[in-house]
């Protein structure tokens, strides 16, 4: 009789401390991520005004996004650069003294349209920034313990300036001058980034995104899958699919990471198969975004970044060589 009871109860220790286990693990998964859609909506309202290279609200966004880096526990510098004007890409780097970096970035300058004053470019870069700064506050348990222990890897978030063309350019086209500096002065080694995705004119409705380089491939395949465990999941909001594993390697637009690409940096890009319908336009604007592709986005890339910092020897074994 004792011998059973004694058993009994080492079992159900066992038991105990088996369902522990368990029950912890599932605590930290479920809190790795923390979706924050209000921290979001406020983001991109403090982003959302015009913002030219060298306005008020310019300064005022430099502003915000160094105070936001800070609180989510980032060292946030400025790295400027004078020509002509004064060009101030906004980073905030966690483990600074790591080897190599994930690198993800977007634009915060907004371009000045001569005849639209009010312009604020909300998916051209405001939906974008704001996205990685939900990343940063989506992942800040994992990245302020767990990660800001990792010795062999450190996060990186550039919001680059220069990016549209000067204020006296009518066409079309992007100056990349934020993200040329950075590449060509080394404000961090480009040996060290592993991987820079860019992200930009997300927001807008009806927009897929597809694999833009070969050799980040298998990376944009990974983008993919987790939409899709996502919404097995009943995680995203009902919307068209947003990652399709489609191979568009010969055509891109034009971005940040160019830059960086050309001096053999392996990188993702994160846009539509195609502009905006109200690129460029006044109707940029809050009330045109996209709210069930902006929150899936929300869910699925801060994933990502998850995976990517936990397994990083492993997503870097399989990038290609780039072309
Ligand atoms: C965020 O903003 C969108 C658009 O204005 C709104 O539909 C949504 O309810 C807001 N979310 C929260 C949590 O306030
Ligand atoms: C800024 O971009 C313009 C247009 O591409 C270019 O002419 C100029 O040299 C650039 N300046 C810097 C510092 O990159
Ligand atoms: C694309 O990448 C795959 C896998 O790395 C490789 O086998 C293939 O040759 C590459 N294709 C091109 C066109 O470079």
């Amino acid at each position: 009789m004792f011998r059973i009871a004694r058993v009994a109860s080492r079992v159900s220790i066992i038991l105990l401390v088996l369902s522990l286990v368990v029950l912890l693990w599932f605590w930290q998964r479920s809190f790795t991520i923390r979706y924050d859609e209000l921290y979001f909506n406020h983001t991109l309202a403090n982003i959302l005004k015009p913002r030219w290279t060298g306005s008020p609200g310019h300064e005022e966004v430099a502003n915000f996004l160094m105070d936001q880096l800070t609180s989510l526990g980032f060292i946030a510098l400025r790295d400027e650069l004078f020509d002509q004007r004064k060009f101030t890409n906004i980073l905030g780097i966690m483990n600074v003294d790591a080897p190599s970096f994930l690198l993800l970035s977007c634009h915060y300058d907004s371009k000045f349209l001569e005849n639209s004053p009010d312009y604020v470019g909300a998916t051209d870069g405001a939906v974008s920034c704001a996205i990685l700064l939900h990343v940063a506050k989506a992942l800040n348990a994992y990245l302020r313990e767990r990660f800001s222990n990792k010795q062999d890897i450190g996060l990186m978030l550039v919001f680059f300036d220069g990016h549209e063309s000067m204020l006296d350019v009518k066409e079309d086209f992007n100056s990349l001058n934020g993200s040329q500096h950075f590449a060509s002065v080394e404000t961090v080694p480009l040996q060290s980034i592993e991987l820079i995705i860019s992200l930009n004119l997300i927001g807008a409705p009806n927009h897929i995104f597809l694999s833009h380089f070969n050799n980040t491939y298998t990376l944009h395949e990974r983008l993919a899958d987790i939409e899709v465990e996502l919404r097995e999941a009943s995680k995203l909001t009902e919307c068209h699919q947003l990652f399709h594993k489609i191979k568009d390697h010969d055509s891109d637009i034009e971005d940040d990471h160019y830059p960086f690409i050309s001096e053999g940096v392996a990188a993702m890009h994160i846009v539509p198969h195609t502009y905006p319908e109200y690129w460029h336009t006044e109707k940029d604007d809050l009330s045109n975004l996209y709210w069930p592709a902006i929150r899936n986005m929300n869910l699925i890339f801060p994933q990502f970044v998850y995976e990517y910092l936990e397994n990083h020897m492993e997503f870097l074994s399989i990038i290609g060589k780039y072309k």
